[in-house]
Formats: C-alpha cells, sequence, structure tokens
C-alpha cells in the first residue's frame, strides 16, 4: 500500500486541518466546510474563540462599516486590499442579519452586538455545523510537517493528516486565555519570514517617578487628540484618553501605541478646540478667576486640581496677575502635553499582536504560503494590524474566507 493510499483509508485524514477555533480560524472552517471539503478543527482550548467572548467587553464590536485597507498597519500595506474588498463589513453583517442577531452602532462605524459576544460564537459554531467540522478540542498540537502527500499534524491525540492546513491561532495577546506563539513556530520551520511581533492597542507606562504626580488623576477620561511620530510619519487620534496609576490608557492610547516606537514621544492635546494659551493671556484683561476656576470651565475639577499641581501651577493665582510667558506655558502643557512612555502593558494587556508571518510569503488572494503550497495563515498571525474599533475581525473574517474559498 503506498503512502498515499494509506491516508485515503485513514480515519484522521481531511482535506483541510485549521489549527486554532478563533474567528479567523471558524470563518475559514465554515467556508470550506461549506464548499464540500473535509475539515477538522484543532484548539488546545476547552471552550471555542475566547477572544470573541471577551472582546467589545463581553459585546463583540464585531466589525467597522468604515473598514479599508487604509486602517491597518503592515509592513507590506497592500496586502490586505485583496481579502478585505472580496469579504467586506457588509458580508458579515448579512450574515449576522441572517442569523437575527440584534446590533447596533456604537461610535465611527463600531458594530456591536445588543446582548452577547456568545451570539457570534454560535452563529460561527452554526456555519461550522452546515459545513459537516470535525472538530478536535481541546487538544494540544506539537507540530506540523510536510511530506510528499501533504501535511501531518502531531498532536497530544495522534497524528492528523491533511491535504491543506491553515494556521490560524493567533498573536501573543493575552496568554492567560490560551494565546501562544505555535504561528510562528510553524512559521520558522517552513523557514517563512517574520516581523517582529510586538503587543499593540495596549496601554502605555511612565516610570513611577515621572508618574507619581499623576497617580491622583487615575480614572479621569476625556476625549483628547493624542499623535505621535513626525512630519509625514505623524499619526493623531481624537478619541478618549484614560489615566491609570501606571500610566495612560483608553481608546485614544491604544489607537496611538501600535504606531508608537520604543524612545519616541507622544503629545496630547487635552484640550483639542480651545488655543488655552492664547485664551488664558486674552482673559488677563477679562476675568477676575484664579486659574483653577477658570480652566474648570473647561475641563473637569479633579482634572484641573491635578495638572496644576503636577506641572507647578497654584491654582488660586489670579490670572490677570500673571506673567504670558507662565500662561503661555500652562498653554502649551494642556494643547500640547508632550510625554515619554517608557513601555506598555505589554501582552497581558495588548488586545493584538503587530507583526507576525510577513505578508511577503503568502498570495493576497488565498493567504496561502507561496513556496510551500497548502500551507495557509489567516488572521492575527499575519502581519495585518487593524485599528481599535472592529477592524480587527474585520480582518479575521476577510482573510478566513479568503482561505476558506481557496483550500
Ligand atoms: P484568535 O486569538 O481569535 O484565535 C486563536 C485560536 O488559536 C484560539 O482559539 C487559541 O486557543 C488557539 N491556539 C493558540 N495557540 C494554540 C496552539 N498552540 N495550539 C492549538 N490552538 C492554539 N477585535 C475587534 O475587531 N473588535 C473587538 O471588540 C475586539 N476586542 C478585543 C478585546 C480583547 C480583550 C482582546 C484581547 C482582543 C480584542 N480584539 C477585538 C482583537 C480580536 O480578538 C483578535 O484580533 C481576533 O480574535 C484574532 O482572531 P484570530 O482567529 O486570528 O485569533
Amino acid at each position: 500500500m503506498t503512502k498515499l493510499d494509506n491516508k485515503v483509508e485513514n480515519k484522521h485524514h481531511y482535506d483541510v486541518a485549521v489549527i486554532g477555533a478563533g474567528a479567523a480560524g471558524m470563518m475559514c472552517a465554515s467556508v470550506a466546510g461549506q464548499r464540500g471539503k473535509r475539515v477538522v478543527v484543532i484548539d488546545h482550548a476547552t471552550k471555542l474563540a475566547e477572544k470573541i467572548r471577551i472582546s467589545g467587553g463581553g459585546r463583540c464590536n464585531f466589525t467597522n462599516l468604515t473598514a479599508g485597507p487604509a486602517n491597518f498597519l503592515s509592513e507590506n500595506p497592500h496586502f490586505c486590499k485583496s481579502a478585505l474588498s472580496r469579504y467586506t463589513p457588509h458580508d458579515f453583517l448579512a450574515l449576522v442579519k441572517k442569523y437575527k442577531i440584534a446590533f447596533h452602532e456604537k461610535h465611527k462605524g463600531q458594530l456591536f452586538c445588543d446582548d452577547s459576544a456568545e451570539d457570534i460564537i454560535r452563529m460561527l459554531k452554526a456555519e461550522c455545523d452546515l459545513g459537516k467540522v470535525s472538530w478536535r478540542m481541546p487538544c494540544k498540537v506539537l507540530d506540523v510537517i510536510s511530506d510528499e502527500t501533504g501535511f501531518v499534524i502531531h498532536t497530544g491525540q495522534g497524528d492528523i493528516y491533511a491535504d491543506s492546513v491553515v494556521i490560524a491561532t493567533g498573536g501573543l495577546s493575552i496568554p492567560k486565555i490560551g494565546a501562544t506563539d505555535f504561528s510562528y513556530k510553524v512559521a520558522q520551520h517552513f523557514t517563512l519570514k517574520i516581523v517582529e511581533p510586538r503587543p499593540a492597542l495596549v496601554p502605555l507606562t511612565f516610570d513611577a517617578a515621572s508618574w507619581e504626580a499623576f497617580v491622583p488623576l487615575s480614572g479621569i477620561s476625556l476625549e483628547v487628540d493624542i499623535e505621535t511620530g513626525e512630519k509625514k510619519n505623524k499619526v493623531v487620534f481624537r478619541e478618549d484618553l484614560l489615566f491609570t496609576h501606571r500610566g495612560l490608557s483608553g481608546p485614544g492610547v491604544l489607537q496611538i501605541s501600535s504606531f508608537w516606537q520604543a524612545g519616541q514621544v507622544i503629545r496630547v492635546n487635552l484640550l483639542p478646540e480651545v488655543d488655552l494659551a492664547q485664551e488664558l493671556v486674552d482673559a488677563k484683561t477679562t476675568s477676575k478667576k484664579n486659574l483653577a476656576n477658570y480652566l474648570s470651565a473647561y475641563l473637569p475639577a479633579r482634572l484641573v486640581d491635578g495638572l496644576l499641581a503636577a506641572h507647578g501651577f497654584a491654582g488660586d493665582a489670579k490670572i490677570a496677575d500673571m506673567q504670558d510667558k507662565r500662561l503661555r506655558l500652562l498653554g502649551d502643557k494642556i494643547n500640547r502635553w508632550e510625554l515619554l512612555p517608557n513601555g506598555s502593558e505589554g501582552y497581558r494587556k495588548a488586545e493584538v499582536t503587530r507583526g507576525g508571518v510577513d505578508t511577503r510569503e503568502l498570495s493576497q488572494q488565498s493567504m496561502m504560503v507561496t513556496k510551500v503550497p497548502g500551507l495557509y495563515f489567516v488572521g492575527e498571525a499575519v502581519d495585518v494590524t487593524g485599528w481599535l474599533g472592529g477592524y480587527n475581525f474585520q480582518w479575521a473574517w476577510a482573510s478566513g474566507v479568503a482561505a476558506g474559498q481557496a483550500v
């Protein structure tokens, strides 16, 4: 009996093995299964799609109506165009509507479930059931090797054979719910280039001494302009910022964290609609107020007190008595506050991993490794990272569909 005959008779032989039962893996498995492929999904977790479950505060921001290539970071920015244009937010929304899942738009095109992220998991499972997908979970995956007849997946429950293998094991974010470096290990085994992974969409931290003065502001949140980078590399977001005990968080900071490089400053405009330095200088002749009272018309009182103390200004100083230079300095501290983060909260808190399998190794139509026919990478494992706001799931769906149609 030849090796091929052996595989055909083997009950552990599938057309497609998808490793990772997360967003991209389940989407890929359902599409391939519904095309008539015999598909198995393997995952080491006990529950399906833990990240969908905890996403969007339990309500899953499952897509963004505005999602397009400009919302993604990659060393190869054109790569994502093909998959994103062939499976759009409206395609995913049609699926959500088919399952009568109630949803709402929260902010800037972000769509959330009204009830629970579990609705999305149940929908993907039902789509997989339509495709008669088989499941192996929890099942430890040891490695993936290829031979002349296909792929062998060594698992804690014995070997599984497949003509195609889709690696959908995501990135390194949130190890406590099962994130591993498996996708990078497979990439290394097949000598694929990897763009160095790093935490993204993550709170930023500051050294304890320089942050001490801002610790009392912990819990305060406000809309700001936040930017990093210089000239043509400069990026700016207008989003909420949240003070924490160790540094800054909130959507604005998470957005900027994906672009921030160690050693770079970030700049925060705490009052984006007001030229405060000019206002303060003008107020010298029109206002009898002290600094704290004057600023409280613009910013929460606790924030005003904390900022004045942290920047060395007395709240009870009368504006009329202050030098223009001091007022301008205060205006700058609020309109153009420059900070040097010392790092981030890391993978423990990062919503995603930036970097991953170098897209120059993959076909943009199918997500297949060009030099290893039959091997595919999808979702967060790949060097395509979305902004905050439903973009990362849209990439998971779109790349999963692209591979599911091709395997
Ligand atoms: P995903 O991580 O979903 O799935 C990977 C699967 O592989 C998991 O089931 C895991 O158990 C399995 N696996 C890993 N290693 C393995 C191994 N060695 N062997 C076997 N199985 C293995 N995005 C968004 O668009 N909107 C949102 O609201 C949010 N919210 C959000 C909140 C939080 C707290 C986090 C951490 C992340 C988000 N995200 C998000 C990001 C989003 O969750 C993420 O981008 C997608 O889940 C990525 O989908 P993947 O399928 O690629 O990986």
